[in-house]
């Protein structure tokens, strides 16, 4: 049986961080209120002259390198995003031309902060059917350009990065094994970037209403975010007859310690079962999964052999989960 494994791992970041002691002087804020609501620390925010492609393209670089793999063998790429360089173009064909990976069909996914687990299960199926061969699934943000920076109730949650993996046929038994994707339209009204579309488009009363940044209603969406992921958690254990002691590794979104806390509580699962980085990353919506898997790996969290679920919520609503044997 073919599957889709991952064989390589890759993530980058701008080099310019934003503490919370840098926002206390911004908005009105506290270290202690981030710390304690959000688990975040700290973010990398983009600077001039680097964009979603930017971020992306390095992503990608390192996971082909780690996976030996060099571009032109690349058939399928996939971007996660929901700040692309451009409304148009696609995020990854510009990321296909900066890799030079002239084999590759190119597009991206909106999905929010579920577009990598999105772009994994496209891939996935990809890979099964026998179209592809290998593939590029890339979360890649840079939220900071979205954001109201005067707004606190938004501007301290969220980061800039990209992640990326290579996923290769294989039929050796391991790999992806299932995943698991969801979507609730009836819900887009909570995270939402109203401006800059066909609804509110990118005129000046669009700029002076403050349309063009995110918008949020945190608190719905955290009890939804903690229902949705634990489902979706049960579902990819249950499709695979596994148990929650069976979990080597959860990577799930990292949007708020307090959530992933919560997930993992429900879950019954012990820390050392869990991976969080959003300390360090704020959250970097579709980046979120792929950053961890990658500081994961290279941080040698991952073994042969091992469960790992991705678990992901997102505007839309969009939620989903995916269950790999490394
Ligand atoms: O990534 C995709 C999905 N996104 C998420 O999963 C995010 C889910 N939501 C969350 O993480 C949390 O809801 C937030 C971190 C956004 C907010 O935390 P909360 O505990 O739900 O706070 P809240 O929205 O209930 O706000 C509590 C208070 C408010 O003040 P009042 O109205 O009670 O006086 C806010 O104005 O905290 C205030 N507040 C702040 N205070 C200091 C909001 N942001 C800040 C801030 N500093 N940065």
């Amino acid at each position: 049986m073919v599957r889709a494994r991952i064989t390589g791992t890759g993530s980058s970041f701008p080099d310019k961080t934003l503490t919370n002691a840098d926002l206390e002087k911004m908005v009105d804020t506290t270290d202690e209120w981030i710390t304690t609501r959000t688990g975040i620390k700290t973010r990398h925010i983009a600077v001039e002259g680097e964009y979603t492609s930017t971020f992306a393209t390095r992503a990608a670089e390192k996971a082909l390198e780690m996976a030996g793999v060099a571009a032109h063998e690349i058939d399928l790429i996939i971007v996660g995003t929901i700040t692309p360089d451009f409304p148009f173009p696609a995020t990854a064909c510009l990321v296909q031309d900066n890799l030079k990976a002239v084999n590759a069909v190119a597009f991206d996914i909106s999905a929010a902060c579920s577009g990598f687990v999105y772009g994994l299960s496209l891939a996935d199926k990809h890979i099964r059917s026998g179209t592809t061969k290998r593939a590029l699934v890339i979360g890649a943000e840079v939220l900071s350009r979205v954001v109201d920076w005067t707004d606190r109730n938004t501007c301290c949650l969220f980061g800039d990065g990209a992640g990326a993996v290579v996923l290769e046929a294989t039929e050796e038994g391991r790999g992806i094994l299932s995943t698991h994707i969801h979507s609730d339209g009836s819900y887009w009204q909570l995270l939402h970037q109203p401006g800059a579309g066909s609804r509110n488009p990118a005129v000046q009363k669009t700029l002076d209403e403050k349309l063009v940044y995110l918008s949020m209603q945190g608190n719905e969406v955290f009890k939804l975010a903690v229902r949705a992921m634990e489902e979706a958690a049960h579902e990819a254990l249950t499709a695979n007859g596994l148990q929650v002691s069976d979990i080597n590794l959860f990577i799930s979104h990292q949007a708020n310690r307090r959530i992933i806390d919560a997930i993992g509580k429900r879950l019954g699962l012990g820390e050392d079962q869990v991976f969080i980085n959003v300390h360090s990353h704020g959250n970097t919506s579709a980046a979120s999964i792929p950053i961890a898997l990658d500081e994961a790996v290279r941080g040698g969290r991952v073994s042969d052999g091992d469960i790992v679920v991705f678990d992901a919520f997102g505007g839309g609503l969009t939620w989903g989960s995916a269950l790999v044997r490394w």
